[in-house]
C-alpha cells in the first residue's frame, strides 16, 4: 500500500485521539473487577464504571461518563457529598478538577492516585485506589492538602464515594448490641438516605461493626448475585450512606463519622481518611467473603500468615474470684487440655484500690500483691515450667474514678469539667489525644513486658464508649477529639509493633466493640462476642465471617447453653481460633477427653480452617440447620461441620451440597471428632459427587453437630 500524506495525517489524527482517550480515561482492574474514571470535557472527575471487568478495555471507552467521581459540597449536586470544606471567607463551595494521575505496582497490584483540585481556591484532593489483582479487592482513601493561605475546616470528609445505577438495590446490615452482635438484616433501599454509623468513640462498634453488603439489581445468595462488600478501617465512629437519588442512582459513601468531628487543616497541613475497602463480587457473597479473607491474611492483619495459639482463658472459669493457687492450677489445666497458652484475664492489678470487681482499680497497672504475692513472674515461672505460654489481659485506655490514677491524673481523662460524671462499666475513657497519654498506655504494654518478659500475648479490652465528651488536651479543638482519640491509639499501637514486632495481641471489646482492619494491622486476632452459647455463635461467626478469615475470630468453649453439649460447643468453636473460657474440673473425664481430642483435631485442620477458603454452605438463618465447610488452598484436604440446631418433628432432611472442592479428585471422607472419640469408617466420593449430590449430614436430633474431614487420596 502506498503511504500517502494523507494516510500519514489520518493514522496521527487516530494516534492522538487514542492518546486523548488515554488520558481522560483511567482504568482500574483487579483479575475480575474493573473500575473507570472519566475527565469530562468540564475537567471534572467522574466514575464511568464499577463492575466486571471487561475483557477489551476499548470497551471501557464507549461508557457514558456517569457521575461525578468525589461530589463537592456546594456547586450544582443536590445529594450527600463526599467532601465540604468550610473556608476563612466563609465560602464553603468546593469544584474539583483534574489535575493528574499515577499508577505504580504495589505488592499484590497497582496504586492509582488521581489529583483534583479547586481552580479558585488552593484545596487539593487526592483519591487513592489500590487494587489488588488475585483477591478482587480495592482499597480507596482521599487526601485533602490545604495550599490555603489560612486554615481550612472539614465539614465532611468520606475516604470514597462510589455509584451504581440499577433498578434495584438490596442493602445487608449487621447490628445488634452486647452480647447480641451482628445480626442480620437487609432492606430494599429506595429514593433518600439510608445511614449506618457510630458515636460510641472508644468502644465504636457496639452496636454494628463497619461492614456492609450491597446487592445490585437482584438480592444476592451465597452463590449468586453482583454484591459489593465494603467495610472501614477505623477504630472510631464511622458513618456509611447509601443515597438514592430522583433519577434511581444510587451513590455510597463510606468514611469517619462527621458526627460532631470538624477538622481543621492548617495551612501547608493535610489529612489522610482512612481506608475504605470493597470487593465486589458477581457471584454472591461467599465470593466476596473469600476475596476478603485472602486479602486479609495476605495483606492486612498482623502475622496474617502466621500460626495461631489454642488457649485456656480463665475469665468465665473465675471471674474476679482467683488467687494463685487458682491460676497454677489453671495453668497445669492449659498444659493438661494441650492448648498452647493460659491467658490470665480481668482482675489481676490495683492495690490501693485492688480490682475486686469492675467497680475499682482500673488504671492502676500493678500486681494485686494480696491476691498474687508473687507476682506475674511466679505466673510466667510455671507456664514455661509447664510448656505453655502465658498471656495477659489489660485495658490500658481505661480508668475507674476510684482509682490512683484517677486521683492523680483527671487531667487525663475524657470528662466535663462542669458536669456529673456519666459512667459506663463504672469507668471512663482515657484521653489518648494527649501525647502524655499515650506516652503512658503504651508505657503500661512495655513496663509490663519490660518486668515480665514472660508474657506472649494481650487481650487488649475497652469497655467504654466515650462519654461526658471533653478533653482537657484539645482546648479549642473539642471536634478532633473523636478523630484525634483514634490516631493516639494508633500511634500507641504504632510504637508497639515497633519494638514487639512478633507480639500476638487480641483486640477485645466488651465483645465484638472493636471490629476494624486498621486495629488488626496490629492485632493477631478479635474476639467477637462476650456471648458464647454456641446456638448464638453460629449466627456470629456467620455475620463476622462476611468480612473476616475465622483465623481472626477467637472462638472459646464456655459453660454457656451447657445443654448443647460439649461436643457441640467444642464444634462450634472449632471454626474459628479455637480457646476455652471453662473450669476444666467442672466437666467430666469424658468432656475432658473429647476437648483435648478437639484440639489435636484442631491443630490437625488449621491449614484449612484458618488458612484456607471457606464456604458457608447452610445458614442457621434459613433454617434449623447450618453447615460450613474450610478447603486448604491446594484443595486436597477440607473439613465441614454440619450442626442441627432445634430442627422440627419430621422435618425433612437435604443433603449437604459441598463447595471448593477439585470436581475430579477423590476424596476420602470420614466422621471425626465423635462425642465417644471414636471415628467414622472412610468413603470415597468423587469431588463432582460432594459438590453435586452432596452428604447426609443433617438429622433430626436437636442441638447435635458432626465433623467431616476430606483428603483427596
Ligand atoms: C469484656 C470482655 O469481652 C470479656 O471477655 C472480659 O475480658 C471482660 N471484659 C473482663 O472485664
Amino acid at each position: 500500500m502506498k503511504i500517502t500524506r494523507k494516510l500519514i495525517l489520518a493514522f496521527g489524527f487516530l494516534l492522538m485521539s487514542g492518546m486523548a482517550w488515554a488520558k481522560s480515561q483511567i482504568v482500574i482492574e483487579t483479575a475480575k473487577t474493573g473500575l473507570v474514571f472519566t475527565v469530562g470535557d468540564d475537567g471534572r472527575l467522574y466514575q464511568s464504571y464499577l463492575g466486571k471487568r471487561l475483557p477489551a478495555k476499548s470497551d471501557y471507552a464507549g461508557l457514558p461518563l456517569g457521575k461525578e467521581a468525589y461530589q463537592a459540597h456546594g456547586m450544582e449536586d443536590y445529594f450527600e457529598p463526599a467532601i465540604h470544606i468550610n473556608r476563612a471567607d466563609a465560602n464553603s463551595s468546593t469544584l474539583l478538577e483534574y489535575r493528574s494521575h499515577e499508577t505504580k505496582a504495589c505488592p499484590g497490584g497497582t496504586e492509582t492516585v488521581i489529583r483534583l483540585a479547586d481552580p479558585v481556591y488552593a484545596d487539593e484532593v487526592a483519591l487513592h485506589f489500590m487494587a489488588y489483582a488475585d483477591e478482587d479487592v480495592f482499597v480507596a482513601w482521599s487526601e485533602v492538602f490545604n495550599r490555603e493561605k489560612k486554615a481550612i475546616e472539614l465539614e465532611k470528609y468520606a475516604s470514597a464515594m462510589l455509584h451504581f445505577y440499577a433498578p434495584k438495590y438490596y442493602l445487608t446490615q449487621y447490628d445488634g448490641d452486647w452480647a447480641a452482635e451482628v445480626r442480620r438484616h437487609t432492606q430494599e433501599l429506595y429514593f433518600g438516605k439510608k445511614v449506618i454509623d457510630t458515636k460510641l468513640g472508644a468502644r465504636a462498634d457496639m452496636f454494628a461493626p463497619p461492614f456492609f453488603q450491597l446487592s445490585i439489581g437482584t438480592p444476592a445468595t451465597e452463590k449468586a448475585g453482583e454484591v459489593l462488600v465494603g467495610t472501614l478501617a477505623w477504630t472510631g465512629n464511622y458513618r456509611f450512606t447509601f443515597e438514592v437519588d430522583n433519577l434511581g442512582a444510587l451513590r455510597v459513601l463510606g468514611g469517619i463519622n462527621p458526627y460532631a468531628s470538624q477538622y481543621r487543616i492548617d495551612k501547608g497541613g493535610s489529612f489522610r481518611t482512612p481506608d475504605f475497602i470493597f470487593t465486589l463480587s458477581q457471584c454472591g457473597t461467599g465470593q466476596a467473603s473469600r476475596n476478603l479473607h485472602d486479602w486479609a491474611r495476605k495483606y492486612r492483619v498482623k502475622d496474617g500468615t502466621g500460626n495461631r495459639m489454642t488457649l485456656l482463658n480463665n475469665w468465665e472459669a473465675t471471674y474476679f474470684d482467683f488467687n494463685e493457687d487458682k491460676l497454677l492450677k489453671l495453668i497445669a489445666d492449659a498444659k493438661e487440655l494441650g492448648v498452647d497458652m493460659f491467658l490470665l484475664d480481668d482482675g489481676w492489678f490495683g492495690n490501693k484500690y485492688p480490682r475486686h470487681s469492675d467497680t475499682q482499680g482500673l488504671g492502676d497497672w500493678d500486681v494485686t500483691a494480696g491476691k498474687l504475692p508473687n507476682g506475674i513472674g511466679r505466673l510466667t515461672d510455671e507456664a514455661r515450667r509447664q510448656g505453655v505460654k502465658f498471656g495477659l489481659w489489660i485495658e490500658p485506655e481505661m480508668v475507674n474514678p476510684k482509682s490512683e490514677l484517677y486521683e492523680k491524673h483527671k487531667d487525663w481523662v475524657i470528662t466535663l469539667p462542669n458536669r456529673k460524671e456519666y459512667y459506663f462499666r463504672n469507668q471512663l475513657v482515657l484521653d489518648m489525644s494527649n501525647p502524655k497519654v499515650q506516652d503512658y498506655v503504651f508505657g503500661v504494654v512495655d513496663g509490663l513486658l519490660t518486668r515480665y518478659p514472660g508474657i506472649a500475648y494481650f487481650k487488649w479490652d475497652c469497655n467504654s464508649p466515650i462519654t461526658n465528651i471533653y478533653s482537657n488536651y484539645e482546648g479549642h479543638d473539642q471536634t478532633h477529639l473523636y478523630v484525634d482519640y483514634v490516631c493516639g491509639l494508633y500511634n500507641v499501637l504504632k510504637r508497639i509493633e515497633a519494638k514487639y514486632p512478633d507480639l500476638p495481641m487480641m483486640l477485645c471489646s466488651g465483645g465484638g466493640g472493636r471490629t476494624d482492619y486498621e486495629a488488626l494491622k496490629y492485632f493477631t486476632e478479635m474476639w467477637p462476642s462476650d456471648n458464647t452459647d454456641p446456638v448464638e455463635r453460629l449466627f456470629i461467626q456467620w455475620g463476622y465471617s462476611q468480612v473476616f478469615p475465622a483465623k481472626v475470630q477467637c472462638a472459646h468453649v464456655t459453660s454457656w447453653n451447657k445443654d448443647a453439649g460439649i461436643k457441640f460447643r467444642v464444634n462450634v468453636a472449632m471454626m474459628g481460633k479455637l480457646g476455652f473460657d471453662i473450669n476444666l474440673h467442672d466437666i467430666s473425664a469424658g468432656e475432658l477427653a473429647y476437648c483435648k481430642q478437639s484440639v489435636a483435631d484442631f491443630n490437625r485442620l488449621k491449614p484449612a480452617i484458618l488458612d484456607g477458603d471457606q464456604y458457608r454452605l447452610v445458614s442457621p438463618y434459613d433454617g434449623n440447620h447450618a453447615s460450613t465447610m474450610y478447603v486448604t488452598k491446594d484443595r486436597r484436604s477440607g473439613v465441614v461441620f454440619a450442626f442441627d440446631i432445634y430442627p422440627r418433628y419430621a422435618e425433612r432432611l437435604y443433603n449437604v451440597v459441598l463447595d471448593g472442592l477439585d470436581a475430579s479428585a477423590i476424596y476420602s471422607v470420614r466422621e471425626i471428632n465423635r462425642a465417644d472419640g471414636s471415628q467414622g469408617e472412610a468413603r470415597s466420593y468423587s469431588g463432582a459427587y460432594l459438590m453435586t449430590v452432596g452428604l447426609p449430614l443433617f438429622t433430626g436430633n436437636k442441638l447435635s453437630s458432626r465433623v467431616y474431614e476430606l483428603t483427596a487420596e
